[in-house]
């Protein structure tokens, strides 16, 4: 995961204050798009801009990413929003809920480090991360 970097931009202002006016100054924070990777099974790459508060999965429906398919909506009761991280985002990222674990105990495919996307949220910490997308969803 890369480091987060917020825009900042200063903003003056004149602002009427008792018998006259005074100028204020402040620093706006703009908020900025953390960049999410996903891979597809083949190795073709889509790289899309999350919002922060948001899933990782509706990072991918929101950009048409292929392989994510999120049937439940983020319910967290398909495992069709699965996805593989590589060690260290998947240690960094957290425990798994009991409810994403028995779920994702129902996929074929589940790997070590593999989690639903439906269950990760969209943080400033995760500009850059990249995640497998595997073979297929069940
Ligand atoms: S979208 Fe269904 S479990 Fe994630």
């Amino acid at each position: 995961m890369g480091k987060y970097l917020s825009q900042t931009q200063l903003i003056e202002s004149d602002v009427r204050y008792m018998d006259g006016w005074i100028k204020i100054r402040f620093r706006q924070i703009e908020p900025t798009m953390p960049r999410i990777t996903f891979i597809e099974f083949d190795g073709t790459e889509h790289t899309v801009e999350g919002v922060v508060g948001n899933s990782l999965m509706r990072a991918a429906i929101d950009n048409n990413v292929p392989g994510i398919d999120a049937d439940c909506g983020g319910e967290c009761s398909c495992a069709t929003c699965h996805v593989i991280l590589n060690d260290f985002d998947y240690i960094n990222l957290g425990s798994l809920s009991e409810n994403e674990d028995s779920m994702l105990g129902l996929n074929p495919e589940t790997t070590q480090t593999s989690r639903l996307s439906c269950q990760i949220t969209v943080t400033e910490e995760l500009d850059g991360i990249r995640v497998q997308i595997p073979e297929f969803q069940f």
